[in-house]
């Protein structure tokens, strides 16, 4: 499998990069969108991870804006430069062509694209306008997004990757056959730092990356330890964490409060066929065991 990460780091986006670098997966490449912050911000913060972990994977700046709507960013609770910890400053840049030309590059030339999306869906709904083929050259497309299981977190109804760009989500929808992976199930891949030997420099800031939410967030979802959401997707990749099932989908794209919510038929009640599928559980177990040692290789 040949994997392309778009991400948006964000300490959990920083947490699921780990996770890949360190597991021996063949990653292609990294696409940057705006998100968690600013898109200077967001592939800078790839950059300097990188560099903080020693690799060199091609990174490419993606999109700088949602395709419709007014950005929003979420510093409150990733930091002020969008990633906890104080990396140092990359000294690396990213490849001369942007990320949804990345992507449609490294999707021709694979044929077989797997596609792990932690962030909002621009790049690929702007890859999708490029090269109408798309589909044709992926293999699987995993998102970290939608709120099927939970309230939303950035809205009532919203989870934050969705709504950050409704439009650029319901497009990818429907043409790449996307599988969600949303809160309810993300919010309950937590790594309790305690039970990990993070001594040294470079454990202090993955301590940071696993600790990132809020005490008052943590208490609303009555967890102990901060959702590592992203990084739940790249589990699955290594470790096949997830229960996964087929669904007929929507995604609200209209203005008004449910703007950017993930509609699941969970009982079949629309009568309209399967067109993608949603992660309706997590083997928690394994996914510590995954994340854990990961970060155990990473120090
Ligand atoms: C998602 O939104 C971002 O804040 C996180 O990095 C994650 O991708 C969780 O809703
Ligand atoms: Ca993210």
């Amino acid at each position: 499998m040949s994997l392309l990460i778009d991400t948006d780091p964000g300490c959990d986006d920083a947490l699921a990069l780990l996770l890949a670098l360190e597991s021996g997966l063949d990653i292609v490449g990294l696409t940057t969108v705006a998100g968690n912050s600013t898109i200077a911000n967001t592939t800078r913060n790839t950059l300097a991870l990188l560099e903080f972990l020693d690799r060199d994977p091609p990174v490419a700046r993606g999109a700088e804006r949602p395709l419709v709507k007014q950005q929003d960013t979420a510093e409150f609770i990733h930091g002020e430069s969008g990633l906890k910890g104080d990396l140092s400053a990359p000294s690396g840049e990213p490849v001369d062509v942007s990320g949804a030309e990345f992507i449609v590059q490294k999707a021709r030339e694979d044929g077989n694209l797997t596609i792990a999306a932690i962030g909002p869906l621009t790049n690929l709904a702007l890859a999708l306008g490029i090269e109408p083929d798309l589909p044709d050259y992926l293999d699987e497309v995993l998102v970290m997004g939608g709120a099927v299981y939970a309230p939303g977190n950035r809205t009532p109804a919203a989870e934050a990757n969705l709504h950050a760009d409704p439009d650029a989500a319901s497009r990818v929808l429907q043409s790449l056959d996307p599988t969600f992976v949303g809160l309810g199930i993300t919010v309950r891949a937590t790594l309790d730092p305690a039970t990990l030997d993070l001594s040294g420099s470079r454990g202090a800031v993955v301590e940071e990356w696993l600790e990132y939410y809020p005490d008052h967030v943590r208490r609303r979802y009555g967890i102990n330890h901060s959702p590592v959401h992203d990084a739940a997707v790249i589990a699955h990749l290594t470790d096949g964490v997830l229960t996964v099932e087929e669904r007929a989908l929507e995604i609200d794209t209209r203005e008004g409060p449910c703007r950017g919510a993930l509609l699941s038929d969970e009982y079949g009640v629309t009568e309209e066929p399967e067109n993608g599928r949603v992660a309706t559980d997590i083997d928690v177990s394994a996914f510590r065991d995954a994340l854990g040692g990961a970060i155990g290789s990473a120090l």
